[in-house]
């Protein structure tokens, strides 16, 4: 049933539309994002709008629907949804991607529509758009945020450009146990460093300005503590305390909505008895109450209807009343707002006041974007094709990719290829693979834009270097029938490059492992290629750490390549040739083995801290107790000495900033970055501290024989803590700093806090 009214439509053109045009913001004005979506002349079209609005059409806002797509990715809109987009039943689609079908969705909503409130579009932008980024995972380890903020603003600009009003990204789940295969999504295992790289995508997505027909709305997800699974398993239980949820895994949250963020998505997961999407402590009273959150809330895909399956509620109804109580204003594809909203409020089970509460938030976000201003805004083919894969995209994402790269070893100088390396046999599943480069969530990126492995060594093999390829494998196949080739190819070349992981579907969503082992054959083939004597250079593709011991033990180099996105190749060349010096520091530690899971480098002491020579202490029997690789780890083609750690005061009283000044030399050949990482301890608070928590890093670049000093400085901010009562707070007492390349290997020194 359509609900049309001629009358109204001139209404909206006579009245309300002059208003709504006069609350939009102007393009070009640079008001923060709080002002621009809550300022008075929008509050009164909200206001308007709503006082025109049925219960119906309310509830359409709250309801989000996803288009169908194709096997060729191509979203559609049925018939029936393009019927309920005419009845005002429809807020916002994800899933819809181009300027031409967008402009043709919006058309309906904006002319066909009763109200004509037009549709918000999103999309899961996650680290590119056509021109794919590295996995998330992959550029936290540039632990270079103002670079991560340039990628997703050119993700942004791509996105726009196809209709695209929202991203559902930064995902800034903290991920302590890499089986969890959304660990590919996010920051790695640092609260610190997540949260400098959530702020950053905000940044990056949003701009400064949310009306610009090229600012991404971003939502942050998933809220919270989806990370925390236990076992890994995704949609796992979360089972942890209020200390640990506040101090480790909502802190990414809030830098978020401090940079801006518009909108936030809620989790599937539970957390100690209580489901995210019923979480009115989490939604309303921590992001609301405490944060000052101005943003709407959208659910995860069905997780109201997954309510029933939590044992939450009994029926769909109870499950949306209970949602939106909780604060959930949006519903992704249950599709339970649409159908049990309207009776539950006859049944007075919800008040048409909570459904004016989500929608205003919504309108709010709608007004912030533009869209009331213009609802077609970046739906221009021209300007798609124009933006899509631009060169400057490329150029970029090439540049982020090559800065992603982690070297994990690198024995008697394999590396750099040297320009008169003879063959070159590049073996190995991935190493002249496309799809899988584009890592999980890839948006529009297609095989076709990526450089494979073997096309960046290939065009950048010049001089007397001379490429050869044999796959050797596949990624998950049983099968060795390639493995003869593949010998033979490096018993007669000069070195091997071993492009070895996993398939992009290994993590993402529903990707959890038990095993973090190379899949397949793959290390079996690269054994045998170690046993043939020549020099292995190991290149991981993967989307979180891999147990690899055999290999950091017995290859030459190993090479942390993750997912890469479009430009994979020419930045793997470009490092393996050493056009770019690499400097990719860990955001994740490797353990040695599944079984030594979770292992993280901000762990608790213990009673019994580890210990080599006594039995009696905390740790495995069968396994030492470091990582295999250490949290902040990372080589390069030269080398550095760190010293000098100076502290300029002994004690530290409230309101002071403590400067901590650190000296790096780069002691080798070649000019190269190093990232100067300082972590903090205190003792003496009433609670027990992790055993060390990075505070700062500072990137460096040196030539050959240059001296740096870098400059930390301590707020008290960076003090403070949960204590037993949970307040946020410093207690007076010792604190130690640790300054060094990794949280590994670092200088100390100590001074007080004083109140
Ligand atoms: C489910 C995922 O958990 C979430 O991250 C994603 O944004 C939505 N699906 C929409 O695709």
């Amino acid at each position: 049933m359509t609900n049309r009214s001629p009358l109204s439509r001139s209404y909206l053109a006579g009245f309300l539309l002059p208003l709504l045009l006069a609350a939009a913001p102007m393009a070009g004005q640079e008001l923060p994002i709080l002002s621009r979506c809550s300022g008075s002349g929008v509050e009164r079209a909200v206001d308007s709008l709503l006082s025109l609005m049925t219960v119906d059409e309310k509830i359409g806002q709250m309801v989000q629907y996803s288009a169908e797509r194709d096997t060729l990715r191509v979203g559609r809109l049925t018939v029936a949804q393009q019927e309920l987009i005419r009845e005002g039943a429809v807020g916002s689609i994800l899933n819809l991607v181009g300027a031409s079908v967008v402009h043709e969705a919006q058309r309906i909503a904006v002319e066909e529509s009763r109200l004509g409130i037009p549709i918000i579009f999103g999309l899961d932008v996650i680290h590119g758009f056509r021109t794919i980024f590295p996995i998330p995972l992959a550029s936290a380890s540039t632990f270079d945020p103002d670079l991560v903020e340039k990628a997703e603003r050119a993700a942004a600009r791509e996105a726009t450009a196809a209709g695209i009003h929202w991203t559902f990204a930064p995902m800034v789940d903290i991920a302590r146990d890499p089986r969890w295969g959304r660990i590919a999504e996010g920051a790695g295992e640092d609260t610190y460093l997540g949260s400098a790289m959530a702020a950053a995508r905000v940044r990056g997505f949003q701009d400064r300005d949310l009306s610009r027909p090229d600012a991404l709305l971003a939502c942050p997800k998933h809220f919270a503590a989806y990370g925390g699974a236990e076992g890994g398993r995704d949609y796992n239980t979360v089972d942890i305390s209020e200390r640990t949820l506040r101090e480790v895994y909502l802190p990414p949250f809030h830098a978020a909505i401090d940079a801006g963020a518009g909108s936030i998505m809620c989790s599937f997961n539970e957390i100690a008895g209580v489901p995210s999407s019923s979480n009115k402590r989490l939604l309303t009273t921590i992001l609301r109450g405490e944060w000052g959150f101005p943003g709407f809330v959208v659910s995860d895909w069905n997780s109201i209807g997954e309510l029933l399956n939590h044992g939450i509620a009994a029926a769909r109804s109870e499950a949306g009343a209970v949602a939106l109580a909780a604060g959930v204003d949006m519903d992704m594809e249950a599709n339970v707002y649409h159908q049990e909203l309207r009776e539950a409020v006859k049944r007075g089970e919800v008040t048409t006041d909570q459904l004016d509460r989500a929608v205003r938030r919504i309108l709010r976000m709608k007004f912030a974007l533009g869209l009331f201003a213009d609802p077609y805004r970046g739906c221009d083919p021209a300007n798609e094709s124009a933006a899509v894969l631009a060169p400057e995209h490329r150029a970029l994402a090439r540049d982020v990719a090559r800065r992603s790269i982690v070297l994990l070893k690198n024995e008697k100088g394999v590396l750099p290829l040297r320009r008169d390396a003879g063959t070159v046999a590049v073996v190995g599943p991935l190493a002249d693979d496309a799809v899988d480069l584009l890592g999980p969530w890839s948006a529009e990126g297609r095989a076709e834009d990526v450089v494979t492995a073997l096309r960046g060594l290939r065009s950048a093999a010049t001089g007397e270097v001379n490429v050869e390829y044999a796959r050797g494998c596949g990624i998950r196949d049983s099968s060795t029938s390639g493995f003869g080739e593949a010998l033979a190819l490096a018993r007669r070349s000069d070195v091997v490059v071993a492009v070895v992981g996993e398939s992009r579907s290994m993590s993402g969503e529903a990707a959890s492992r038990s095993s973090l082992d190379l899949p397949g054959r793959q290390e079996e083939l690269v054994e045998a290629l170690v046993g043939t004597g020549k020099p292995v250079v190991v290149v991981l593709m993967n989307g979180r750490p891999l147990t690899i011991p055999w290999i950091a033990d017995r290859a030459g180099a190993v090479v942390e390549a993750w997912f890469l996105g479009s430009e994979a190749g020419s930045a793997l060349a470009d490092v393996l040739f050493g056009e770019y010096n690499p400097s990719g520091r860990l955001p994740v530690t490797f353990p040695r083995s599944v079984g030594q899971i979770p292992i993280y480098y901000n762990h608790k002491n213990t009673g019994r801290p580890p210990s080599e020579s006594d039995r009696w202490t905390s740790k495995y029997i069968d396994l030492p107790s470091t990582p295999l690789y250490p949290f902040g780890f990372g080589l390069s083609y030269t080398t550095f000495a760190h010293s000098g750690l100076a502290l300029d005061r002994p004690v530290m009283h409230r309101n002071d900033t403590l400067t901590v000044l650190a000296t790096v030399k780069n002691t080798g050949r070649r000019r190269g970055m190093e990232t100067v990482q300082l972590y903090l301890h205190n003792s003496g608070a009433n609670v027990t501290r992790p055993v060390q928590q990075l505070r700062g890093f500072r990137k460096v670049e040196l030539n050959p024989g240059e001296t740096g000093i870098v400059e930390f400085r301590l707020t008290e901010e960076e003090l403070k803590f949960y204590d037993l009562d949970m307040h946020w707070t410093v207690k007076a007492g010792a604190f130690q700093v640790m300054v060094g390349p990794n949280c590994a290997e670092t200088q100390s020194a100590t001074f007080e806090y004083r109140p």
